[in-house]
Order: C-alpha cells, then structure tokens, then sequence
C-alpha cells in the first residue's frame, strides 16, 4: 500500500536563511536575515492583493506617470508603497531605489541599518489586468565603508551586491533567491503563509530549446540580434529550431528561462537606443541570479555585472540564460566588430 506521510521536517525561506547565517558563525549579526525577512514579508502582501486584486478593484490605471514616463498601475503604486514602508520600518535599510520613485530614499537616522534595496515593486505591469504572471524584483548593497547612506552606495556595480532575487506571482507564489552562494527557489504554502523550499540550487542546463525576444521589434532590431535568431528558427545541419516563449514579465521570463534553460533578450535597438530594462532593479539582480545558477548574463559585449551605474534609473541591453545559448549569441556581436 502506497500511504505516504507529509513531511515532518520543512524547511521553509526563513530557516534556510538562519542556517546560512548559523553557518557564518558569531561573525554574522543577524541583520540580513532580518531584511530578507521583512522583504519576504512583502512578497506575502503582494500576493495577496495581486489575487484579490480583481474583486477589490486594484486593476486599472493610478493615474500618474513615473519617471520613466510609464502610467502607474493601481498595483504598482501599491506595491510600491508595501515595498517602501516594511524596509524602512525594518531598521537595516540606508537608502531605496524603486522603479516607481523618481528619487532615492536615504531612511532616516533613527530607522538606517546597513542595506541598500533596489527594487522593482510590480514587474510586467502590461500583464496585471488579464491575470498574467507578474512579479517582484530586488538586490541588496552593503554600505559602504564608513558611509551615512548616500546615492553613491547604489551607484556600484552589481557584482558587489550581496544578495537578489524575485518573487513571482504566478499559478504559485516563487520566491527565488541568491545570496552569493548558489540559487534557491521557495514556494508560498498559502496555509502555512510560508514559503517552502522547492527549488534547492538551481542550476540553469548549459543549452536550451527556448528563445524569449518581443520580436514584434524585429524591424528596430540590430544585425547581431537579428543574425542570431535567424540562426535559431533555420538552423544548419539538421538540428531543430526553438521554440518562442515571450510572456512579457521579466520575472516570469526569467523563470523559465532559470528552469527550463534557453535565452531571454531584451536589446537595445534603433528604436529603444539604450534598451529598455532597467540596470539596477531589473538587469542585475536578474544578472546575479544567472550567473549564480551557472549561466551567462551580457550586453552583448560586456558582463552586466561589471556595469558601473552613472544613474539610478539607467537602462541597458539584457542578454541572459544557458551559457551555451548565450555564448553564441556574443559571437555575433563579435563578427560585428
Ligand atoms: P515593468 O512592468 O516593471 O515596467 O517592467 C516591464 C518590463 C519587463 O517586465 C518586460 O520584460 C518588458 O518590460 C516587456 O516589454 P515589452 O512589452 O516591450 O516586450
Ligand atoms: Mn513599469
Ligand atoms: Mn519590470
Ligand atoms: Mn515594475
């Protein structure tokens, strides 16, 4: 007879991370677990309203524009303000970025810790009203050295962030995390009101068989990136061609792309000069998470990771996915030069 016990050892977001920090020993004080605490707390918000959403009339247009210039959805305003009051009110932020926020926040005296969140409250914004997955992006700074908290302390590479991950409200919550030491993907038991480990090291396989390009924009598009997906859907010597997948959240996206492998782009184009996703909030946490699970995050001519940020709000082209995948689309991008 096949009866199976339910586990009786769970391992949910909040021990794992507490095993980590166990692990540091007496050197770690605690206080990044605390923040991813508090921002894991904020996923389990969003969910909720993002769920409820239809029935409580939080779809729709909030009426104003952001600094990008996009109109604000009711959720990502809502979203937004979740994100901003639960980090603040956690004692170990210094300063916020937000996609949603013109300017930086540098949290008062009383309430700086020694985090910096940059983050993307509400991700795929064009999917909310018909029920498409959507999600929540972030990376974390440590300040640095001998630093009050200014817009210096974000204005860093994203190699030096210390940790990043999403959320994705989709079918099931997924929280995916990195804090430097590999890739870990949770799901929220919406009874437990946990997220659960599911997803233990992720590890992204070295080729897919999936291309995710709004190729809508192919007109726009530059040679390389045109060049490389002619040579995905008519490939030579018999191979088959990819399949597309383009759901329009980065965050759903890049999950399956994390999952199932391939590659998701967003260039640059003659249309769009310096690509449209965001650096801080969205290519690098992205990036880090990628590269932590063993694959390739580029340009197309430079390690995303490696981009020093002049502007909190700056945009840049997005490759990433199966490092082999990745690898020959860079080498279109190398002919070119
Ligand atoms: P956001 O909803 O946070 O503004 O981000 C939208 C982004 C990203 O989620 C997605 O990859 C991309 O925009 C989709 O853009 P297109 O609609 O141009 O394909
Ligand atoms: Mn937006
Ligand atoms: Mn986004
Ligand atoms: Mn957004």
């Amino acid at each position: 007879e096949d009866t199976q016990m339910p586990s009786t050892d769970i391992v949910t977001l909040t021990r794992h991370i507490l095993a980590q920090q166990i692990r540091l020993g007496p050197a770690a004080t605690g206080d990044l677990t605390l923040l991813l605490n508090a921002i894991q707390v904020t996923s389990k918000f969003i969910a909720t309203n993002v769920r409820k959403a239809r029935l409580i009339n939080l779809v729709g247009l909030a009426g104003e524009t952001n600094v990008q210039g996009e109109e604000q959805k009711k959720l990502d305003v809502l979203s937004n303000d979740i994100m901003v009051n639960a980090l603040r009110a956690s004692g170990k932020t210094a300063v916020l970025v937000s996609e949603e926020l013109d300017e930086a926040i540098v949290i008062e005296k009383r309430l700086r810790g020694k985090y910096c969140v940059v983050f993307d409250p509400l991700d795929g914004s064009s999917n909310i009203d018909a029920g498409v997955n959507i999600g929540t992006i972030f990376g974390i700074y440590k300040l640095k050295e001998g630093s009050e908290g200014t817009i210096n302390d974000v204005l860093q590479p994203g190699k030096d962030m210390v940790a990043a991950g999403y959320t994705m409200y989709g079918s099931s919550a997924n929280l995916v995390l990195t804090t430097g030491q590999g890739v870990n993907g949770y799901t929220l038991d919406n009874a437990l009101g946990e997220f659960i480990l599911t997803h233990p090291d992720i590890k992204i396989p070295q080729r897919g068989k999936i291309y995710s390009f709004n190729e809508g924009n192919s007109m726009y598009f530059h040679e390389p990136v045109i060049k490389y997906l002619e040579s995905i859907k008519y490939p030579k010597n018999g191979k088959a061609p990819y399949s597309a997948r383009y759901i329009g959240s980065m965050v759903a996206d890049v999950h399956r792309t994390l999952l199932y492998g391939g590659i998701f782009g967003y260039p640059n184009d003659k249309k769009t000069k310096t690509g449209k996703l965001r650096l801080l909030y969205e290519a690098f946490p992205m990036a880090m998470l990628t590269e932590q699970a063993g694959g390739v995050a580029t340009t197309g001519t430079q390690r995303i990771l490696d981009i020093v940020p002049t502007e909190i709000h700056q945009r840049c082209p997005v490759f990433l996915g199966s490092k082999e995948d990745v690898e020959d689309l860079q080498t279109f991008y190398k002919e070119e030069q």
